[in-house]
């Protein structure tokens, strides 16, 4: 069985104007996969498709065989953890150490591995120093760092990212690329979506290309 399989996904919004056609496609556990194309050709539509944010008109996803309209955004949460394209919109608590903290303490851990997640976390994402800082005077590029962090630290099998290396400097990017490495090492399944194609072509064993809202097959 597929970790994820997209059969023949298509999305129009409400204007009628379809955005994604007839898409398809399989990640299996330890894909890395690039998820490219031009502005507005529907990348980030298809990553809000993938965590049910949106509905499609058309066609499945399945999240290892179940169809994701039976499953609950928590179901799907715990297993898709989701990076969006303005980071900054997904912090929100006082200290950045609450922000990694708060989906922990939503799902019932104990205060004693909170604690020990968080300075994991807080280590590998070389944010220490803004333990008790608000989240909100960071940098992007290390806005961008807490997002990932306070996703990771819920061990999604698969992550997603969307537009990762806006804002970031070659030296970050090239932390973001070693950071991915090691994830994927370690056997989370990356989803990568990207108009960087420099940045994409040092990872990933499979890519999808989207244009005027189909896919271009030959990619695969
Ligand atoms: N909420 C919305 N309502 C109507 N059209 C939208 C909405 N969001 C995005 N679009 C349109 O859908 C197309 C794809 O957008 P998007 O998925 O954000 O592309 P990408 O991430 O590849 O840049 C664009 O033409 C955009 O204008
Ligand atoms: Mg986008």
């Amino acid at each position: 069985m597929s970790l994820l399989e997209v059969k023949d996904l298509s999305f129009a919004y409400k204007n009628g104007v379809q955005i994604i056609e007839r898409i398809n496609f399989t990640l299996n556990k330890g894909d890395c996969l690039a998820i490219k194309g031009p502005n507005g050709s529907g990348k980030t539509t298809l990553a809000k498709l993938l965590t049910r944010i949106l509905r499609p008109t058309g066609g499945h996803i399945l999240l290892e065989g179940k169809d994701i309209s039976e499953l609950t955004l928590a179901d799907i949460g715990k297993k898709i953890g989701y990076v969006m394209q303005n980071p900054e919109r997904q912090v929100f608590s006082h200290t950045v150490e609450e922000d990694i903290a708060f989906s922990l303490r939503h799902r019932g851990f104990k205060s004693e591995e909170v604690e020990k997640k968080i300075d994991k976390m807080l280590d590998f994402f070389e944010l220490n120093r803004y333990r008790k800082t608000s989240p909100f005077i960071l940098s992007r590029g290390e806005q961008q760092r807490l997002a990932i962090a306070s996703v990771l630290v819920l061990e999604p099998k698969i992550l997603l990212l969307d537009e990762p290396t806006t804002g970031l400097d070659p030296l970050r990017k090239k932390r973001l690329e070693l950071m991915l490495r090691e994830l994927y090492y370690n056997g989370t399944t990356l989803i990568v979506i990207s108009h960087d194609h420099k940045f994409l072509s040092k990872l990933f064993n499979k890519e999808l290309c989207i244009e005027n809202g189909l896919m271009r097959e030959d990619m695969l």
